[in-house]
């Protein structure tokens, strides 16, 4: 096996930064070495050389949160596990955890094969799955064991979509039972769907129709709501609670005071939410705004939801940051709800720009550059039982690896930087002063200087432990 010495560079982990070499075997990193270290000796002189003077030496980016070939609103995701995974590869990001989806009728078991039969010899980057529990049934709560002894160790509900994913509070409280007894984490998508329903009918009567429409019928006080709601089954059951893709400032308040309490409690936010807003986004002229319907929606930026988000991963309420990765085309996909807005499937696509979004952050002054690994690294590996194989660069750990350039540029945009499946970009024209150079998973350079060297197939199923990340 080649061994490969990255030399030069300062590697930053969520707890510091410094000037240190890191020597890969194969597909493990062997030993992180004091600049120049001589005692490296023959070691080093058979070693393939990386410079990386005047870069960051960061995990590879961790995005616990997408949906590569979803069904979903009559259509599927446009990215495949081949497209998807090959630009988040493009994008920093080495490790993927996708949602398997069971609907009323099936079982958690045949679904979960179904979605590894999707992705094997496919992915270009490694992979992981959640389990979306749609039936919540004497049948899946007993599969649940099953999963977690395969790796799959936590499973996602939804307040929102009825006759869809939806579960009700009994079904919450029963899967959460079982959640804590199998030490499994909950991932809960909570917005309160039976309300948000009547309020998206009334809006279509009035005809109120376009994308901006979306968001006004999705109110911040139904995701606070549900949440806190959440929240509370979860500490009636002693289940660990993910909340994903938070973008309310209130439903922040409502993770951040429950985890004050000493509760089990995390949030997710994502890109979208740090960014884009309901006025400027899903209020663009005409149809424009379907780009940016997804839920939970984009949030008001008069109400100042992105910058208190911001203030959250700073205080570490948010946990992590994932993607939320549901990517769908304008043509054929999005277009399916013109002239009316509840017929637009759900979903933004970004897993390819996560690392250098939030990478502006550290430029702007919101996050320093230990939390922006942090977030988009290393506790999404522990959140998900895959530390310390992801998520830091230690000895031992899989040689995923990114070199990133903080005196680069990225400018986003289809024909520029992006490499989904999709035909527009959900952050066209944006300019981030960061460029992701180098990117090796398991210990070969599958993105280098603007060229992809990577296959589908390299990247492997991640069989994960129960979350490391439980107070
Ligand atoms: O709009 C979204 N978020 N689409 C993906 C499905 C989900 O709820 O995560
Ligand atoms: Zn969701
Ligand atoms: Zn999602």
């Amino acid at each position: 096996m080649s061994r490969i010495l990255i030399r030069g560079g300062t590697v930053v982990s969520a707890t510091g930064s410094q000037p240190l070499d890191v020597l890969i075997d194969g597909e493990t990193i062997v030993a992180v070495l004091q600049p120049g270290a001589t005692a490296l000796g023959d070691v080093a002189a058979s070693a393939q050389i990386i410079e990386a003077t005047g870069k960051y030496v960061i995990p590879g980016g961790v995005d616990a949160h997408t949906h590569m070939q979803l069904p979903f609103g009559g259509t599927e995701a446009s990215d495949t596990f081949e497209t998807g995974t090959r630009a988040a590869a493009w994008g920093g990001t080495t490790t993927i955890v996708d949602f398997a989806v069971q609907k009323p009728g099936e079982t958690v078991q045949d679904t979960l094969a179904l979605w590894h039969d999707k992705a094997a010899g496919r992915c270009a980057v490694d992979y992981g799955f959640h389990q979306i529990v749609g039936d919540v049934n004497p049948e899946s709560l007993k599969g649940m064991a099953e999963l977690v002894a395969e790796g799959v160790t936590s499973f996602k509900l939804f307040m929102a979509y009825p006759g869809v994913f939806y579960s009700d509070d009994g079904r919450i409280l029963r899967a959460m039972q079982r959640s804590a007894e199998l030490g499994a984490l909950l991932m809960m998508h909570a917005e309160n769907g039976i309300a948000i329903d009547v309020l998206v009918e009334q809006s279509l009567q009035r005809g109120d129709t376009a994308p901006y429409f979306h968001g006004t019928s999705r109110p911040w006080q139904l995701e606070e709501e549900a949440t806190h709601r959440a929240i509370m089954l979860a500490q009636v059951t002693g289940a660990p609670l993910y909340v994903v893709h938070v973008s309310a400032k209130q439903a922040l308040e409502q993770i951040a005071t429950a985890r004050g309490n000493g509760q089990n409690v995390f949030g997710e936010t994502c890109p979208q939410y740090l960014y884009l807003s309901l006025e400027e986004q899903l209020g663009a002229p005409g149809f424009e705004g379907a780009k940016w319907v997804c839920s939970t929606p984009l949030r008001s930026r008069a109400e100042g939801h992105q910058d208190e988000l911001w203030r959250y991963i700073r205080t570490g309420d948010v946990t992590s940051v994932a993607t939320d990765h549901c990517p769908f085309c304008m043509k054929d996909q999005k277009e399916l709800g013109r002239g009316d807005f509840s017929k637009i499937p759900n979903g933004i696509g970004g897993v390819e720009h996560r690392m250098d979004l939030m990478f502006q952050g550290v430029k702007d002054g919101r996050i320093s550059l230990e939390r922006w690994v942090d977030v988009c690294c290393t506790t999404p590996a522990r959140m998900f039982g895959m530390y310390p194989r992801k998520g830091v660069i230690a000895p031992g750990a899989d040689a995923d690896i990114v070199l990133y350039d903080p005196n680069g540029h990225t400018s986003i945009g289809v024909g520029k930087t992006h490499h989904m499946n999709m035909d527009h970009s959900a952050y066209e024209g944006f300019e981030v002063d960061g460029h992701v150079d180098t990117v090796l998973s398991r210990g070969r350079v599958i993105v280098d200087d603007g060229a992809y060297l990577g296959r589908a197939g390299h990247g492997r199923f991640v069989k994960r432990e129960l979350s490391q990340n439980l107070i």
